[in-house]
């Protein structure tokens, strides 16, 4: 009895003692104008579509300005103003500001209107501001809804410079993962044995079934080989890719590749990139039993539903071939 007493004592002071210092940290930001956003408020995009980044004011001091920042991802030190504002007036700059505004819903609001979101907005935005002395701003990140895939160079494994895997993902429709990105693919069932280039320069692999070929440490996590040097170092890459105003379809074979292309070629369309198998594959349930020539002379097929004779494996995925002998039908 004294036992559960104490224990229940405990938690319920502890309790209390958390509440009250996150009320003290809130506090201490001490906040005037701006309205602090809920801790993980995070709007989400998809490629070509809008979106809007709140960021609303409490109330307004007679003389102020409203400056956007992309936060992340960032070369060191560099600051992406995207656009600033005194109220009246909009400037833009950067590769984002000809495609941001300000909503200006009502009178107390400052939030970010972006247009044809591109995969390279995915990021962290920082709302600032400006009054004299007394700058104040909140944070809110924006996702790119996509997905990740690894890429292997045609001629193997661990064969890509930092800047052939970047140049590698771009020839797929895609863009060098972020960190952020690959670990959303990992909870996601993304589990992959190579390591490859992030965007940032590091290099990691993503498991969820730990085996010893794999790592020795044997928890499923994200395995990090940190940064690496990015003209001297070979990995693979993790790309990521997202929606497209385009569509891919199966063309029924048997085709060499020069003959696949042709095939597409009469029907009005092209032979389908990387990323953009994966992105029919999530976001369009694309499900194919059948091997079938992709643009970079690989052949893949995409299954939604596991079933026996497709792949072997008890998860959906985009199952590949690798680069095949491009006279083979
Ligand atoms: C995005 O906004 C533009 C300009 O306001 C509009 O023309 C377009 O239809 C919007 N696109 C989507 C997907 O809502
Ligand atoms: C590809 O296949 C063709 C025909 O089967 C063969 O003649 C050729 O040597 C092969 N090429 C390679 C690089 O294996």
């Amino acid at each position: 009895m004294m036992i559960w007493t104490t224990v229940l004592g405990l938690a319920a002071s502890c309790f209390t003692w958390t509440t009250a210092m996150y009320h003290d940290k809130k506090g201490h930001r001490n906040l005037q104008y701006l309205i602090e956003p809920p801790v993980y408020a995070e709007v989400l995009g998809r490629r070509e579509g809008n979106a809007t980044l709140p960021c609303v004011m409490q109330s307004k001091p007679p003389h102020y300005k409203v400056k956007w920042t992309k936060v992340q991802p960032n070369q060191q030190g560099v600051e992406n103003i995207v656009l600033i504002t005194n109220g009246r007036d909009q400037k833009h700059y950067g590769a984002v500001g000809p495609r941001a505004s300000l909503r200006k819903a009502h009178s107390l609001d400052a939030s970010l209107q972006l247009t044809g979101l591109g995969l390279e907005d995915d990021g962290t935005y920082r709302c600032e501001l400006i009054n004299g002395l007394d700058d104040e701003s909140v944070t809110i990140t924006l996702r790119i809804e996509g997905v990740v895939f690894p890429y292997q160079s045609r001629h193997g494994r661990y064969k890509l410079t930092f800047t052939q895997a970047k140049d590698a993902c771009a020839e797929q429709d895609a863009t060098l993962a972020t960190f952020k990105q690959l670990y959303q693919a990992w909870t996601e069932g993304l589990d992959w044995c190579n390591a490859g280039w992030l965007s940032d320069g590091t290099v990691h692999y993503p498991i969820l079934h730990p085996r010893p070929a794999c790592g020795q440490d044997l928890l499923p996590g994200i395995r990090s080989y940190g940064p690496k040097h990015k003209s001297k170092d070979h990995f693979d890459a993790f790309c990521f890719t997202s929606t497209s105003s385009g569509s891919v379809f199966f063309l029924a074979g048997p085709f060499t590749f020069a003959e696949a292309e042709q095939g597409c070629r009469q029907e009005g369309a092209e032979l389908a990139q990387v990323g953009q198998l994966y992105s029919a594959w999530r976001f369009a349930g694309l499900d194919r039993c059948d091997g079938g020539w992709l643009k970079d002379g690989s052949v893949r097929f995409p299954i939604t539903i596991p079933r026996e004779g497709c792949g072997g494996l008890p998860e959906p995925g985009v199952r590949s071939f690798g680069f095949t002998n491009k006279s083979k039908r």
